[in-house]
């Protein structure tokens, strides 16, 4: 099957790390009561799991094969929370950690780990519709989204809001370490040969460093309404 061709409505959020597309597509995906597509995930889990099985980082054949068969499950509890089970382990909270957001962002330049997770993503487009945050999500994975978001924040906010998260589950960090990470992975998402992070030509931009996640996620409903795409 073309999953192009696939009817449900996507809206698409693109960004930089820690622009808060993850919890503003969460909102939305509950508001809308539509799918969740966390794409970022899906190169975490390849990373996590190139580092269990001992394969190199830059042995793209080895990790376009781990990738097309990842052994993941996403569980939703009641609470909506999403538990991502790989070969069989909770890995839900190690797959959110920095050092894993660096081995993601390692094998996510490699043409056959993307090509590789392709079709899995496209099949997540499935009625009512479907919320999905990455950095290729308008301009590769969905280019037909009725509504493509670019989310950024300078890196001075995003520096400051992932501390904040970090120091609330106990974890210390420093603010200027933070900062240099987020923008060597900036860095490397854009300058990468494939799928570079970049808004799609048709894109809404929006600057959230001055707005809350509440101002944000009104601003795409009432987007979404305006065109239609929702009542
Ligand atoms: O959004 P995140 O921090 O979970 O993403 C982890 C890494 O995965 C990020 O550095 C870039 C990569 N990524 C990507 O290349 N394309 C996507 N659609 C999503 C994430």
């Amino acid at each position: 099957m073309d999953s192009l061709a696939v009817n449900a409505p996507v809206i698409t959020l693109d960004g930089p790390g820690g622009a808060g597309k993850g919890t503003v597509s969460m909102r939305l995906a509950q508001a809308l009561g539509w799918h969740l597509l966390d794409s970022g995930a899906l190169y975490r889990l390849v990373g996590l799991a190139a580092e269990q099985q001992g394969v190199a980082l830059d042995d793209e054949p080895a990790l376009s094969l781990l990738a097309e068969h990842l052994d993941v499950q996403f569980l939703t509890g009641q609470d909506d929370l999403v538990q991502v089970v790989l070969a069989a382990k909770d890995v839900s909270h190690e797959l959110r950690t920095e050092r894993v957001g660096g081995l993601a962002s390692q094998v996510a330049v490699l043409d056959g780990v993307r090509n590789a997770l392709l079709t899995r993503q496209r099949n997540f487009a499935v009625l009512p519709g479907l919320i999905c945050d990455g950095r290729d999500m308008g301009t590769v994975v969905f280019p037909n989204a009725p509504l493509k978001i670019y989310l950024t924040a300078s890196a001075d906010e995003r520096a400051k809001r992932r501390l904040e998260q970090l120091r609330s589950k106990g974890v210390a960090a420093k603010l200027c370490d933070l900062k240099n990470d987020i923008l060597e992975r900036d860095a490397r998402d854009m300058n990468r040969a494939t799928a570079p992070l970049k808004p799609a030509k048709d894109a809404l931009q929006v600057d959230s460093t001055q707005l809350s996640i509440t101002q944000v996620v009104d601003l795409i409903l009432a987007k979404a309404k305006s065109q239609g795409l929702v009542s």
